[in-house]
């Protein structure tokens, strides 16, 4: 049996690594195989174009560098990692996937959506996620939950940028059904419980 794609979406600091870490825990207790992946990142290539995108010392980079770095990230990972994984019915969670991409480099940075939404399905060989998960917090709190000091390059941004980016993961939610919009503010078991019960409705649907 085919297996199943799920991702995690939302600001920084909104508790996405915190629940995809849940999750599989959970989802593995149920017997299922799973593999726990992030992006940009994944693979040995993508985690080196990682280390570029996040490196707070690359002021420089321009915004279509920052696309095309996030695209070749994940041709990587995709057709490396994810799609085989699928194939061979395992459950693959992944910590961050392409609306990411619409998000920040779309919404937030305003990079021409058509030339977006192309290098995504390109670079994810036009395949979907099956369920995403968006994780809706106010900026201030998600950035309040991140350590600045540590702030990557992406979290270096202004408050206007993340709002940004929030509003841009919103209006996917509008747009795509397989996108489950989650209040952030709610505890962390509370949320975990939400998406549990999401995951399983999904099964039960797709085993009729
Ligand atoms: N629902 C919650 N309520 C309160 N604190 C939370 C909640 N979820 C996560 N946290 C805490 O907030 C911090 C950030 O969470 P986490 O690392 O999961 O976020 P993230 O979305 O993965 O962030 P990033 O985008 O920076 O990777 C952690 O210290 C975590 O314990
Ligand atoms: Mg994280």
């Amino acid at each position: 049996m085919k297996g199943i794609f799920i991702t995690f979406e939302g600001i920084e600091g909104c508790g996405k690594s915190t629940q995809v870490e849940l999750l599989k825990n959970q989802l593995e207790a149920d017997g299922m195989d799973v593999i726990l992946t992030r992006e940009p990142g994944g693979t040995v290539i993508s985690e080196r174009i990682r280390d570029l995108l996040l490196d707070p010392t690359y002021k420089e980079m321009l915004p279509e560098t920052e696309v095309l770095l996030y695209a070749a990230s994940r041709s990587q990972h995709t057709g490396q990692k994810i799609i085989p994984a699928i194939e061979s019915g395992k459950v693959v969670i992944s910590d961050r996937y392409y609306d990411s991409t619409i998000a920040y480099q779309g919404a937030a940075r305003q990079i021409d959506g058509s030339a977006i939404r192309f290098l995504c399905e390109f670079a994810a060989y036009h395949h979907e996620p099956d369920l995403t998960f968006l994780i809706d917090v106010a900026v201030e709190t998600g950035l309040g939950r991140i350590n600045p000091e540590s702030a990557d390059r992406l979290e270096q941004e202004s408050l206007d940028f993340h709002r940004r980016v929030r509003t841009g993961f919103l209006e996917l939610a509008e747009k795509h059904s397989r996108i489950v919009i989650i209040d952030g503010q709610k505890s962390i078991s509370e949320i975990n419980g939400l998406i549990l019960d999401k995951v399983k409705e999904y099964l039960k649907e797709r085993s009729k």
